[in-house]
């Protein structure tokens, strides 16, 4: 166990809990939600150790246990726990294009020496490698589960008396991303959905795919909203950071060259630009460059 006191499970808003993120090992957001006739988990966690600490949680606040499991994608950070949850009894849903996806890491070699050829092939980040190694030692133990009810369109679940929404979004940074937005207590789980994703080893977005996004996340209308890399937002929060961004991608349009559209923000800004911003721009001029 690597949880510590500030890691521990926390209540967001009446029944909805989460599981902080971890950056030590990369650990996701695990979310709770409870009604008076069930309660789901909001991703599966990378392994045996992360599931341990959020039911450790769930036992100290005496919670119920989840009796079901959403992932809101398929990456392993997410799904690794998934196994666990299985035996458990928890049912998993996820959409087809997740489905798909587990079935393609369920057939690759989890193995250490697996590992570091995933990690030379260039499908696995080193950093990851060495969480994955640290989370699960035993190798044995680095299992992919299945899914055992597959969302299509947007689908409501009933808690008893608590309705839960799965709202499939079109995000940057997977095909396969789910919302989880519970209307009642005001919180929408995002996963990784905001964040960017590699185009021919290229990381950034598609502008109007992003525009796009921020403005359906927006419109949930809820108080805040659970990334999975970092603290809970609220609304407003969510505003600071994806407006100026959305912003910069109605500014770049589709023009990828990154130096002159930097010059000319500073100068519609009036002032020089903060690294993050240039930075930002790069993720929307470095994929327009590409001509995907
Ligand atoms: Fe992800």
């Amino acid at each position: 166990m690597i949880t510590d006191e500030s890691r521990r499970l926390r209540c967001l808003n009446g029944g909805v809990w989460y599981l902080p993120q971890d950056e030590r090992t990369d650990r996701p957001v695990l979310g709770y939600v409870r009604g008076t006739e069930g309660a789901l988990m909001v991703d599966a966690g990378m392994g045996p150790g992360h599931v341990a600490d959020f039911f450790e949680g769930i036992r100290k606040h005496v919670l119920p246990s989840p009796d079901r499991v959403v992932l809101t994608h398929w990456h392993w950070d997410h799904v690794l726990g998934l196994d666990d949850l299985s035996r458990c009894g928890l049912k998993a849903y996820g959409r087809g294009e997740t489905d798909r996806e587990l079935e393609g890491l369920r057939g690759k070699d989890w193995s250490d020496s697996g590992l570091d050829a995933m990690v030379r092939a260039g499908d696995l980040p080193a950093f990851s490698r060495d969480c994955i190694r640290r989370e699960i030692p035993e190798a044995a133990q680095r299992k992919i589960g299945g899914l055992d009810i597959l969302v299509g369109d947007e689908r409501s679940l009933d808690l008893g008396g608590l309705e839960v929404s799965l709202v499939p979004l079109d995000s940057p940074h997977t095909d396969d991303s789910l919302a989880v937005v519970v209307p009642e207590y005001g919180v929408t789980f995002l996963g990784d959905a905001i964040y960017g994703r590699r185009y021919r080893g290229v990381y950034g977005y598609r502008v109007e795919q992003f525009i796009a996004m921020v403005h359906r996340l927006l419109g949930f209308g809820t108080d805040w909203y659970v990334i999975s890399h970092m603290d809970p937002l609220s609304r407003q929060g969510l505003e600071e950071l994806l407006l100026p961004m959305a912003e910069m991608a109605e500014f770049v349009g589709d023009r990828g060259d990154a130096e002159g559209c930097a010059e000319e923000y500073a100068g519609k800004l009036g002032r020089g630009l903060t690294e993050d911003e240039v930075q930002t721009l790069g993720f929307f001029t470095q994929v327009n460059a590409l001509e995907l």
